[in-house]
């Protein structure tokens, strides 16, 4: 049976957790998306080049998160200060019942558990309403903290593709990480405790 994903996403375009609101981007996050987006070392292990101006970061956000058919990315602003910290994102494999997610936050805001409150709150969204039936990612060599996010949120290490990826023009192993809805379920108590 195919699934309307989509008006799931639009329908969640603003989540709560206990510290972060998940919300749309708009343009005038163009200032605090820059501070991460310029930064070397917080994009080193992305595909992606960041941007170096502030023309720059309005041109990413309007062309690639704003518009409302981009239901699936999502801007990360702390309820304390307002600040936006960064973004979380899924991708949906309609064919395969499956999402993949990916996470950028400020160099400034990490190891404040910031990152496994996010993926646990996607993971809610994925299996309780997407109603998916796996979630995977991989992270590449010298990036652990982002396998630890995933190990802390249940995900389990499936397997490294050697040389899997070129990422700033150099191979790098990729450690796959993945959960189903069964999984899911069985640890979701003990999330629920830990309270993210
Ligand atoms: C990966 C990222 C999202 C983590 O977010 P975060 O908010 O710092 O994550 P958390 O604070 O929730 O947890 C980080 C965990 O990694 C651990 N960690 C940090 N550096 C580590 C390292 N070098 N090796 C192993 N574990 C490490 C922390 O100790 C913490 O685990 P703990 O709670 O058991 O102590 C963040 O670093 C980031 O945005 N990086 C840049 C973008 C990126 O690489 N995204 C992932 C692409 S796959």
């Amino acid at each position: 049976m195919v699934k309307n994903y989509n008006e799931i996403l639009y329908n969640n375009q603003r989540i709560e957790t206990s510290r972060m609101v998940l919300r749309k981007f708009t343009p005038d996050d163009a200032v605090d998306m820059l501070e991460y987006a310029s930064d070397a070392k917080a994009i080193k292990y992305q595909g992606w080049d960041g941007c170096s101006t502030l023309e720059e970061a309005k041109l990413e956000i309007v062309n690639n998160y704003w518009a409302k058919s981009h239901a699936n990315f999502w801007a990360v602003e702390l309820k304390d200060t307002g600040k936006m910290i960064g973004s979380f994102d899924l991708q949906i494999f309609y064919t395969q019942d499956r999402a993949g997610f990916g996470v950028m936050l400020n160099r400034k805001y990490w190891g404040k558990g910031y990152g496994t409150e996010g993926l646990a709150v996607l993971m809610k969204l994925c299996f309780e309403k997407l109603n998916v039936n796996r979630m995977s990612a991989g992270h590449f060599a010298g990036n652990e903290a982002s396998g630890r996010v995933m190990e802390k949120c249940g995900m389990k290490l499936e397997g490294i593709t050697a040389d899997g990826a070129i990422i700033k023009g150099a191979f790098l192993d990729v450690f796959i990480y993945g959960i189903t809805r069964k999984m899911y379920y069985e640890i979701r108590g003990a999330m629920n405790d830990k309270k993210l």
